[in-house]
């Protein structure tokens, strides 16, 4: 826990309503000066002035490239709410495989470079996703109040942060907070959000047989994955779920073994799924072709994808939403000739936006499930974010994202005071 430093001895000159910057920049040394803030406050602890300014770090870049290389922490102040404002503190935000792409610059979605926090080039704040407090709320502020959770409503607006002044139209608000965590609110709106959406809309299920249908996916311990079997257990839907192998046969049993603890019904390795024998694998599992395989998930790409197509029903839809092999999907041609296979696409930031209500729906739908105990929690490897962690530590940790067989999601957990 960080100490707080309140700025008694601050001389009443009013400071620039505009977020001020770190410590370092000019514009800060020159509020320093006017206010008379004690040095320590600035470099060493976080403080709160007694004209309701709080300071806040975040994880900000201004050029694209590797996360150690390029993120950076910038100390900046945040006012006191005005109008329909918000302030927030975070709570737990994930470190997901999108989030260091955009960094890198390969995403579609690029965060706008703005000196709206006061740096001293044009940055952008990375992370999608995450879970805040909110610590404080404007005079006009009609539906949240202190003590409550939000999300943010889209992605692209910077979660790697201790704070954040947003406004209430921009947040969702978590309507009950019982028996739930902020690693559980952190990772709700991506991952089991593209799974919900993903295994509801491209997939005709026929309800009355509910329990003689599968899905197929790879990446099937990813954040998505877990939250496709889960799903796909409580609306009756059979999973076949394909994993790499860990180092060892016995880590291999046990990741398989996690996931049938979630409700899979099926786990093979990637190389039974491109083992000759797999065609006799599916066969057996899905009674000889009387259970069809109607939806395929898909991650990674590459001969993994093509081997998930191979096993479709006639009329069925493959959804591509990652590419985590970096190989293209390569099709035989008979299966769009002959079995009528459909190939989609899924991407949750645009869904969202094109659908904000439904995304806030979904989302609930998912919490309810939560707190009821269906839904359970992803393996994570913490990162604690505490005011004095310092911003290699921090983007170490980012960098970590992409390396593979991790054994939980990274998340960033702050552990401040308001
Ligand atoms: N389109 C969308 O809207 C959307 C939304 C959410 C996520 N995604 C995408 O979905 C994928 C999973 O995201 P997540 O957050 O759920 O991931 P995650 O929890 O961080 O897990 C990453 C997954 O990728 C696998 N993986 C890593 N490198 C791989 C490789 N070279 N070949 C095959 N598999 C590999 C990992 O398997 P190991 O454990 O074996 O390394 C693990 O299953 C990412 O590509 C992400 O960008 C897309």
């Amino acid at each position: 826990m960080f100490s707080r430093c309140i700025s008694r001895s601050a001389t009443r000159v009013p400071i620039p309503k505009s977020a001020v910057s770190s410590s370092f920049t000019p514009v800060a040394a020159a509020v320093a000066r006017q206010t008379r803030l004690p040095n320590t406050c600035l470099e060493g602890r976080r403080y709160i002035s007694a004209y309701g300014y709080t300071q806040a770090k975040a994880l900000v870049y201004s050029k694209y490239g590797e996360p150690k290389d390029v993120l950076r922490l910038h100390k900046h102040s945040i006012s006191a709410p005005h109008a329909t404002q918000v302030n927030l503190r975070l709570l737990a935000a994930p470190l997901n495989p999108a989030d260091v792409n955009q960094i890198q610059g390969v995403y579609p979605s690029k965060p706008p470079f703005e000196t709206t926090l006061g740096t001293q080039e044009p940055s952008a704040i990375a992370g999608n996703e995450g879970a805040f407090e909110v610590i404080a709320t404007g005079p006009d502020v009609k539906s949240l109040a202190k003590g409550d959770w939000v999300i943010m409503k889209r992605t692209g607006q910077g979660t790697w942060r201790t704070h954040a002044q947003l406004d209430e139209s921009q947040l969702i608000k978590v309507e009950d907070q019982t028996g739930l965590s902020p690693l559980q609110v952190s990772t709700v709106s991506v991952n089991p959000v593209t799974a919900y959406r993903m295994i509801k809309d491209f997939c005709d299920w026929d309800w009355m047989r509910a329990g003689e249908e599968w899905l197929i996916q790879n990446g099937a311990n990813s954040g998505v994955g877990r939250a496709a079997i889960q799903l796909g257990k409580e609306w009756g839907i059979k999973t076949l779920n394909v994993v790499r192998e860990r180092k060892t046969p016995e880590e291999t049993e046990e990741l398989k073994q996690e996931l049938k603890d979630l409700g899979a019904t099926a786990v093979v390795t990637e190389s039974e799924l491109l083992s000759g024998e797999f065609k006799n694998i599916v066969k057996e599992l899905t009674r000889q072709g009387k259970e069809p395989i109607r939806l395929a998930l898909n991650c990674v790409g590459g001969k993994n994808a093509t081997a998930l197509a191979k096993v479709l029903a006639p009329g069925s839809h493959m959804v591509t939403y990652g590419a985590m092999s970096k190989q293209p999907v390569a099709l035989p041609s008979g299966l769009l000739i002959f079995k009528d296979l459909v190939f989609d696409g899924f991407w949750v930031s645009r869904w969202g936006d094109k659908n904000p209500q439904l995304k806030e729906n979904t989302i609930k739908d998912i919490l309810q499930l939560t707190r009821a105990g269906k839904f359970k929690d992803i393996p994570v490897d913490e990162v604690k974010w505490s005011w004095n962690t310092e911003g290699p530590e921090l983007a170490a940790s980012v960098q970590e994202t992409l390396s593979g067989y991790r054994s939980g999601k990274g998340l960033l957990r702050y552990e401040g005071d308001d």
